[in-house]
């Protein structure tokens, strides 16, 4: 594990946005930049954090340990659909195959869990049974394992808008894909998921629930877009103690984001208001927990770049070709 002071001298260094002429049309989402050209997708990810949908700073190796995470599963998945990653020139960078994206995000639950208001735990603890068509059984606890893993549909809402859970049936009857294409991406987040699981399991880890997108090649080919298995899109937990910390009803310990979420609720902000300014401390520990996360998902060492992102940035990606 990096020590703090390597990441006390980042601080300073860390990718806030990129703006890079030649690399295509820009789209800014609140963590990556998007460059757009020639049916390549130049995918920067910088070190934004966002939390309540709001971009809050940056934490130092944060882009990286997304990407590098996310290139990571891909290359472990890669057999079981294919994917947008053709290239990665930067340990920020991820060149991808430019897709038309599919309107829906296929959502993987394994257990049943959550706490704010939309999680899948407070829609059953208020008695819902039937989540977008899948019918779960009585008396399940919080954080309980399903006897399989379900998968429960968003639609991609568009920018600014918020996604809303769908059945199969409504997708169809609404003609938001074919049921062809339904089924194949259903079938593929089914197989991903429990690759996922497996894996994450040799590492002591539940791959507790996550979302897929796919989008559609120039060839007509349906792939994996975006990301995968990141703790941006997936909730991850601690294998060990899992089923004493269930049996008493326990919150379980957890791999992801909800660090700087808590440190920000602690302090009144959930998303309006004045922002708290994230202190050096709580930048360095939420840095040491995603580095940490992707040790322990990917079960390698994280090897960190240091110094000025941008530069190095510039240099991969010229010497890719791709400026
Ligand atoms: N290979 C691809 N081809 C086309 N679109 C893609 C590809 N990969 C990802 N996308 C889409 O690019 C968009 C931008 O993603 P990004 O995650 O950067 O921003 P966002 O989803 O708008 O916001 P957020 O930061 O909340 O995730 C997403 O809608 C995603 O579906
Ligand atoms: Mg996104």
């Amino acid at each position: 594990m990096i020590d703090k002071s390597e990441i006390q001298k980042q601080l300073d260094f860390t990718l806030m946005e990129t703006s890079l002429d030649g690399l295509g049309k820009l789209y800014r989402g609140k963590v990556r930049d998007n460059y757009s050209k020639d049916g390549k997708r130049i995918i920067i990810t910088t070190d934004r954090i966002s939390a309540f949908d709001v971009v809050l700073g940056t934490i130092p190796f944060k882009g990286q340990v997304l990407n590098q995470m996310a290139r990571f599963w891909f290359d472990k998945t890669g057999h079981i659909i294919g994917n947008h990653m053709l290239d990665h020139p930067d340990p920020n960078v991820l060149v991808a195959k430019e897709c038309t994206p599919l309107p829906v995000e296929m959502i993987v639950r394994g257990y049943i869990t959550g706490v704010t208001n939309t999680s899948a735990w407070t829609h059953y603890k208020n008695g819902i049974r039937n989540f977008c068509g899948n019918i779960l059984p009585e008396g399940l606890k919080k954080d309980q394992k399903l006897d399989m893993p379900i998968v429960t549909p968003q639609t991609k809402a568009e920018h600014g808008g918020h996604d809303e859970s769908v059945s199969k049936e409504e997708i169809l009857k609404r003609k938001i894909v074919s049921e062809q294409d339904y089924d194949l991406m259903s079938e593929a987040s089914l197989k991903l998921y429990e690759k996922g699981v497996e894996i994450a399991a040799k590492q002591g880890i539940i791959l507790v629930d996550t979302k897929y997108e796919f989008g559609r090649d120039e060839s007509g080919n349906i792939i994996l877009i975006d990301e995968i298995h990141t703790p941006d899109s997936s909730r991850f937990w601690f294998a060990e103690g899992y089923e004493e910390r269930f049996k008493k009803g326990i919150e379980q310990k957890k791999i992801d984001k909800e660090y700087v979420r808590k440190w920000l609720a602690d302090r009144g902000f959930t998303g309006s208001g004045v922002q708290p300014e994230l202190t050096d401390e709580v930048r360095i520990n939420a840095a040491r927990k995603y580095i940490e996360a992707y040790e322990l998902i990917t079960g390698d060492q994280f090897s960190s770049d240091t110094g000025d992102m941008k530069t190095r940035i510039e240099n991969n990606l010229r010497h890719g070709g791709y400026l």
